[in-house]
């Protein structure tokens, strides 16, 4: 402490001390948890260590959506999926390796839904080109998400990064993703368990503004001789752009899952959600804005910072100990 030697009144010292303690028990606290003090997300994590990593994913989004318009949606829900689950870890990209690792992917919200993964290797795998080693899992999902919305019209914001990748999965976390057929107090349940309040359950919704839907989870379900698994657009509007239509397509009464409509017509809507979906509605700035922090609220759940986790070399799997 350099600064407790520059005091000299008797007064001076003790608040020097009073700091210094304060400092010590914060430190303790966080060696308590058995972490290392939590460091926080920076916009500029990787600005020394890997300057070009926005380029790289960039790139290879951008290629990998000529094959496949439906990439940028696929993508952002990754992120959503992996945050919900004990936290914005890169758990969601582990694939069995049992007894040790349960793959979340086939959970019923992600099993031949979850989509994207091969993509998410081919950025891993750029990126351990460019700079090996540096970038994680996770962050690679969190910087996946903000390209998508920008690369199709929404707005752009500074990520935050520094994620680690965790180790374990959790089927049981993994099983309670928020379903299409929630109801409305369940759906504000489960974004409240990781501290997301209406306007980031509306907010954040908004993201059906683009990618698609299989049959059986819209409300009208499949149509007779239709498989399960046949696709509709989100947006039937603007299918593929991100924008704020998906919110006028609630008003009049055409979203496709039932977790999108019971924001308006839930008997608890009119006093919480609907407002909002009014706003956002007819104000695509104010959902812009809203929807840029409600994903970084997001993309701030329980990371794993500093000496936590690790730097997986590759996504779908942790890295062997000893090496
Ligand atoms: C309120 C909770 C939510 C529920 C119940 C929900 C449910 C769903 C369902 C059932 C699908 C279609 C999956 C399929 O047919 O295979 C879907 C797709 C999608 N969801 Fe959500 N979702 C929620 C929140 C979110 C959030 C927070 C985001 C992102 C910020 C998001 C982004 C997307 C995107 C982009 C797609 C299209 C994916 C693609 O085309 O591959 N969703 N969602
Ligand atoms: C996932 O889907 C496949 C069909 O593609 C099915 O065979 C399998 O049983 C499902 N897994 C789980 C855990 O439901
Ligand atoms: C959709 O239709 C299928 C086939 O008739 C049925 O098994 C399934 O339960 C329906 N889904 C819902 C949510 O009603």
């Amino acid at each position: 402490m350099a600064a407790s030697s520059r005091v000299s009144s008797p007064a001076g010292w003790l608040l020097a001390a009073a700091h210094c303690t304060l400092v010590m028990l914060a430190l303790l606290a966080g060696a308590a948890r058995g972490h290392s003090p939590a460091a926080a997300l920076s916009s500029t994590f990787y600005d020394a260590s890997c300057p070009g990593a926005h380029d790289v994913v960039r790139r290879v989004i951008q290629d990998a959506r000529v094959s496949d318009p439906r990439i940028p949606a696929s993508l952002i829900r990754l992120h959503f999926h992996d945050c919900f689950v004990q936290g914005c870890d890169g758990s969601l990209l582990l694939d069995d390796d049992l007894p040790a690792i349960q793959t979340e992917k086939t959970v019923p919200a992600n099993n031949n839904s979850a989509r994207g993964f091969p993509v998410v290797d081919d950025i891993k795998a750029a990126l351990e080109h460019a700079c090996p080693g540096i970038v994680s899992c996770a962050d690679i999902l969190a910087l996946a998400a903000e390209i998508s919305v920008e690369i199709s019209g929404g707005p752009r914001w500074s990520v935050l990064l520094g994620r680690r990748d965790g180790t374990t999965t959790n089927i049981a976390s993994a099983k309670n993703l928020p379903s299409p057929f929630d109801p409305l107090d369940k759906l504000k349940q489960k974004f409240r368990n990781v501290n997301l309040d209406d306007t980031d359950l509306v907010a954040l919704q908004g993201a059906h503004t683009f990618g698609k839907v299989q049959c059986q989870f819209t409300r009208e379900n499949c149509t007779v001789g239709q498989p399960e698994g046949a696709l509709e657009n989100l947006d039937r509007v603007t299918p593929n752009v991100f924008d704020n239509k998906y919110y006028g397509n609630l008003l009049h009464g055409q979203a496709l899952l039932p977790s999108d409509q019971v924001m308006l017509s839930d008997p608890a809507a009119p006093a919480t959600t609907a407002p909002i979906v009014h706003r956002f509605a007819s104000n695509q700035k104010d959902f812009f804005r809203n929807f840029v922090a409600s994903m970084i609220k997001m993309g701030n759940i329980s990371p794993l910072t500093g000496r936590d986790g690790e730097i997986r070399k590759n996504c779908r799997r942790v890295n062997s100990k000893g090496h």
